[in-house]
């Protein structure tokens, strides 16, 4: 099945919503995403993806097929980390385990790598999360440590694993 990534429109609110509305896909996200994750939810997200700066937010569907089946981010840090970026995605329930994501994380780091000043893109999965471990290292992340206690997800206090893709110089 062909993956692409591509800039978000309005009409996916409805995909969106149904991706996002899945404790399984929230359980392994930062807090602050709604649940219920309503189609409004999706309206807001993807209209501020659409509105934020070009060269600091850089957001797409993931598509399989032709359908919208995830969505991935890169964002851009600040001040000594203007030039490191923070990567995050999430995969409908029904699609995992097709490689959808790996490819989508290759094809997103290097459409920012060749289009940006961004020298290092890192992700940071919590450490039971094996799927999106292994996700960062077919796509060619380096594990750079255990960021031990890190956070705490749903009362639990959990490591999370610091993976790092740095552009070749
Ligand atoms: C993590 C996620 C993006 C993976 O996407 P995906 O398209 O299913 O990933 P892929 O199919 O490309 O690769 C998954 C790999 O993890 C492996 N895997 C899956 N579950 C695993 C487990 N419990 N233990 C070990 N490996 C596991 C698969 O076998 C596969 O590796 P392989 O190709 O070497 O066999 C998807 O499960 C998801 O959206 N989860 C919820 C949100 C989330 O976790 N986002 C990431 C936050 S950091």
């Amino acid at each position: 099945m062909k993956v692409s990534i591509r800039p978000w429109t309005p009409d996916d609110a409805p995909q969106l919503a149904e991706i996002m509305n899945n404790p399984n896909v929230l359980n392994n996200l930062r807090d602050g995403i709604p649940y219920p994750y309503t189609e409004q939810d999706a309206a807001d997200f993807i209209a501020a993806m659409r509105g934020a700066d070009p060269d600091q937010t850089f957001a797409f569907a993931v598509t399989a097929g032709g359908a919208v089946c995830g969505s991935i981010s890169i964002r851009r840090g600040a001040n000594v980390h203007c030039c490191t970026a923070e990567l995050g995605y999430c995969l409908a329930e029904p699609y995992w385990g097709r490689g959808i994501m790996t490819e989508a994380v290759r094809l997103t780091c290097a459409h920012v790598f060749a289009r940006t000043d961004l020298l290092r893109i890192f992700a940071e999965p919590f450490a039971y999360n094996r799927a999106s471990c292994r996700v960062l290292e077919k796509a060619g992340f380096q594990l750079e440590g255990t960021l031990r206690s890190n956070a705490v997800k749903n009362g639990v206090v959990l490591d999370m694993q610091l993976y790092a893709l740095v552009r070749a110089l």
